[in-house]
């Protein structure tokens, strides 16, 4: 696994009823500032393909399933995330590219930080520069 990246168990209760699953504050490192989730994404299409610099992120499969490829510059590694009580914990200077959606995947994001265009770098070359690759 890429350094300070983490699959964290989600506490989950189960019941005949069906499961709950529950994230609260010491779940995460960090206090969650921002939710946002992608839904509806076609199986051909390509999310993410950026780093941040200081917004951590915690992802989960919410429904079905899809593959994020984790990239530090110097190594990579692809992730399969598919179930509701396993999310992926990416730190920051991780560049993160999201694909193969699955039918019905939904990706519910818990961000360290509120939306910030300057927190983003876009591009490669300029990610490679900010982890001195
Ligand atoms: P983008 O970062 O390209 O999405 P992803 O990395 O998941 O592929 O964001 C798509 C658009 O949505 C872009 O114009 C920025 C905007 N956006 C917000 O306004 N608020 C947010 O919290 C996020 C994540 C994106």
């Amino acid at each position: 696994m890429i350094e300070k990246v983490h699959i964290l168990d989600i506490p989950k209760i189960a019941d005949p009823r069906g499961n709950l699953a529950v994230v609260e504050k010491e779940t995460l490192p960090y206090e969650i500032k921002r939710v946002y989730y992608l839904y509806d994404v076609p199986s051909d299409a390509y999310r993410g393909g950026h780093s941040h610099k200081e917004c951590q992120e915690f992802l989960v499969a919410l429904s079905g399933s899809f593959e994020v490829v984790l990239d530090n510059g110097f190594q990579k590694q692809r992730i399969t995330l598919n179930k509701p009580n396993k999310g992926l914990l990416i730190p920051t200077g991780i560049w993160r590219e999201l694909e193969n959606f699955s039918s019905g995947a939904v990706c519910l994001v818990l961000a360290s930080h509120v939306y910030l265009e300057d927190d983003y770098i876009r591009k490669y070359d300029e990610f490679l520069i900010s982890v001195n690759a």
